[in-house]
């Protein structure tokens, strides 16, 4: 069992990870805020819970009340919140319930944003269930759904009481989630941890397989590095965006294949691909360490085929919203274990990156 604190100026909790959090989660609440309201709601979806409800619930004197979210990003709706909120209000959801959001990403997003706003806030805690959520989405207090015109267009900042990552829950997560989830931790490394960098490296099959205590350090690791980054810029006015390392041409690969080929992490770990030869080719990491670290991605791959130009990449990188002003701010790696953000990534200079990571991906699909 390993605690992360968060700490920013507008909230202060505890991120714990470990085997078992979800049967013992009850007395774990209560510990943080006294007795347990009249009212606690789990936000999931069906799917989750048909796999750990009972797990989840046997730690209650009463059942909490289970609202469901069906699965898949096109559910990440302002009607999704509504509809949330409708059952919650219909139920008799107060100022005083509890929310936790108990499975994924999306539900993260989408139970955090109607904690966030039922009766213009109550607590929530996460219980992330997902690689990806447990060492990205459900730290940092982002919350949020799509609109028809563009992912997490509407969004509030809203930091739970806790967040509860627990390892075993992976254990009936598909190969392909995890790998996707594992890319967010290979960033997390090389934009600030490099003994991480090491330990991926030399422990591929214990954490692809599952290894408890391998996945723990991974995942502790990846937490400790996004709460570290967030405490310092809780707002992402400059530091917290190196956490976009590899989301410039991962968000334009998503974009251009319409949210349909890619897993998220997929699309990162290929923009990763392409930021560490824009680095190699500026001089901010040596040749040596662009291979290095490209074959780290590679290890916990296989990452998809692409089918598209870069050409259309660089298109929808400028349409990036991350992007302030027509300036495009990129983050590349610095050496192993760090990295900054640079302003003057031209056109041309983005197009031989992507030009590059198709060229990877033909090959290795050759
Ligand atoms: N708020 C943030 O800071 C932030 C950061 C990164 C990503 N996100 C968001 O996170 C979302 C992606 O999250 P995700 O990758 O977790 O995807 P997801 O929530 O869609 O989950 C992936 C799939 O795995 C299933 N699943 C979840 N847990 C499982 C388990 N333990 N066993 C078996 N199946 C399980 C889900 O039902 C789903 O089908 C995106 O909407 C993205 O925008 C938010
Ligand atoms: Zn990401």
């Amino acid at each position: 069992m390993q605690t992360i604190r968060v700490e920013t100026p507008s909230a202060r909790y505890d991120v714990i990870t470990g085997s078992g959090l979800i049967s013992t989660l009850a007395p774990r609440i209560e510990r943080i805020v006294g007795q347990l309201p009249r009212r606690v709601f789990v936000v999931t979806s069906p799917e989750i819970w048909a796999l750990w409800g009972e797990a989840f619930a046997g730690s209650f004197a009463e059942a909490p009340i289970a609202l469901f979210l069906a699965p898949g990003e096109g559910h990440k709706t302002l009607s999704s919140v509504e509809k949330l909120a409708r059952q919650m209000a219909e139920a008799g959801g107060d100022r005083g319930s509890l929310l936790i959001a108990f499975g994924g990403g999306i539900v993260g997003d989408v139970g955090g944003f109607l904690a966030a706003i039922y009766m213009r806030g109550i607590p929530y805690v996460q219980v992330p269930t997902t690689l990806l959520s447990q060492v990205d989405s459900s730290v940092g207090g982002k919350t949020g759904v799509n609109l028809p015109e563009g992912k997490n267009l509407v969004g509030n900042f809203h930091h739970p009481l806790a967040v509860f990552a627990d390892i075993a829950a992976l254990g009936t997560l598909p190969d392909r989630e995890l790998r996707a989830g594992l890319m967010e931790s290979v960033k997390a490394a090389i934009i600030r941890d490099r003994t991480l960098v090491r330990f991926m490296e030399e422990h591929v099959n214990d954490v692809l397989g599952r290894d408890p205590k391998a996945l723990e350090k991974v995942i502790a690791a990846s937490i400790r590095v996004k709460a570290g980054v967030v405490n310092l810029d809780e707002r992402e006015n400059g530091l917290r965006m190196i956490l976009n390392l590899g989301h410039t041409l991962g968000h334009a690969l998503e974009q251009a294949t319409h949210y349909k080929v890619l897993l998220h992490g997929e699309a990162v770990g290929w923009g990763m691909v392409a930021a560490l030869h824009l680095a190699k080719e500026r001089g901010t990491i040596t040749s040596r360490q662009a291979e290095r670290l490209e074959s780290l991605i590679h290890l916990y791959g296989p990452l998809p085929p692409l089918k598209v130009r870069a050409a259309k990449l660089v298109a929808a990188a400028g349409l990036d919203k991350k992007n302030i002003g027509g300036v495009r701010r990129f983050v590349l790696p610095l050496g192993i274990g760090d990295a900054g953000v640079v302003q003057d990534v031209s056109a041309a200079e983005l197009e031989t990156a992507a030009e590059y990571m198709l060229a990877r991906a033909t090959e290795l699909h050759a």
